[in-house]
């Protein structure tokens, strides 16, 4: 089962990927996790990518690409994978579709989780994240047992650096312009699943299985 999450920041996609991850039993490829792991480490890759980040704008083609096709041919994809914050761009699209015509695969779904921009910057502010495992969590829709602490891990919670309202300004700017030409991309492609992103976290979760199959 081949999968990509489409949608704003914040729309979900995360949050959705990590469940769909758990159910289907593939493993869940964010790279936006993966920078900020890199971004943690100090790494040469992570030093580049915060500069794009921090500003609320993409990191290059080139910088994505590689790293996520590399990451494709590890054996635990072989039974399939959930894309979450990759293809982010049309050449990224593009690339992903030549990477896996080389060995005669397809993409197999693109779900849209769909949420107006109004909500979107209510749900950052609120948003949560652990400097430990990465575990993300909402002050008001998804809370942790214990205020600032993760549930999962016992280490504390912070405001992503760019969850900070101007950014996120930026991010939607960005998403509107260089994303959601991909809506269009795999409507083409004919693989296009929307879902209403507006309603509960297991309420979205439910129109996904729905699309997916038990
Ligand atoms: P990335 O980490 O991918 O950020 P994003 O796309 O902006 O998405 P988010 O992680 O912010 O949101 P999400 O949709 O996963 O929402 P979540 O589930 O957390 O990328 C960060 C940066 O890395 C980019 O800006 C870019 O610079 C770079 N980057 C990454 N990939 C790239 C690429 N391919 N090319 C170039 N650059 C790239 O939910 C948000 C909040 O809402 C949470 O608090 C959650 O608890 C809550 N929530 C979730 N669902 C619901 C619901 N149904 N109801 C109420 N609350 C909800
Ligand atoms: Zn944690």
């Amino acid at each position: 089962m081949k999968i990509i999450m489409l949608g704003a920041p914040g729309a979900g996609k995360g949050t959705q990927a990590k469940k769909i991850a758990a159910k289907y039993g593939i493993p869940h490829i964010s790279t936006g996790d993966i920078f900020r792991a890199n971004i943690k480490e100090g790494t040469e890759l992570g030093k580049k990518a915060k500069t794009y980040m921090d500003q609320g704008l993409l990191v290059p083609d080139e910088l994505v690409v590689d790293l996520v096709v590399d990451r494709l041919q590890q054996d635990d994809c072989k039974k399939g994978y959930v894309l979450d914050g990759f293809p982010r761009t049309i050449p990224q699209a593009e690339c992903l579709d030549a990477a896996l015509a080389k060995n005669g695969e397809k993409m197999e779904y693109a779900i849209d989780v769909n949420v107006p921009d109004e909500n979107i910057v209510t749900r950052m502010g609120g948003r949560r994240a652990c400097v430990g495992c990465g575990a993300t969590y909402h002050i008001v829709y998804n809370p942790t047992k214990v205020e600032g602490i993760c549930d999962a891990c016992g280490e504390k919670l912070i405001l992503r650096d760019d969850d900070k309202p101007e950014t996120v300004q930026k991010r939607l700017g960005v998403y509107h312009e260089q994303t959601q030409p991909l809506i269009d991309y795999y409507t083409k492609a004919g693989i296009l699943k929307e879902v209403d992103g507006t309603v509960d976290m297991e309420d979205v979760f439910q129109s996904i299985v729905q699309i997916l199959g038990e």
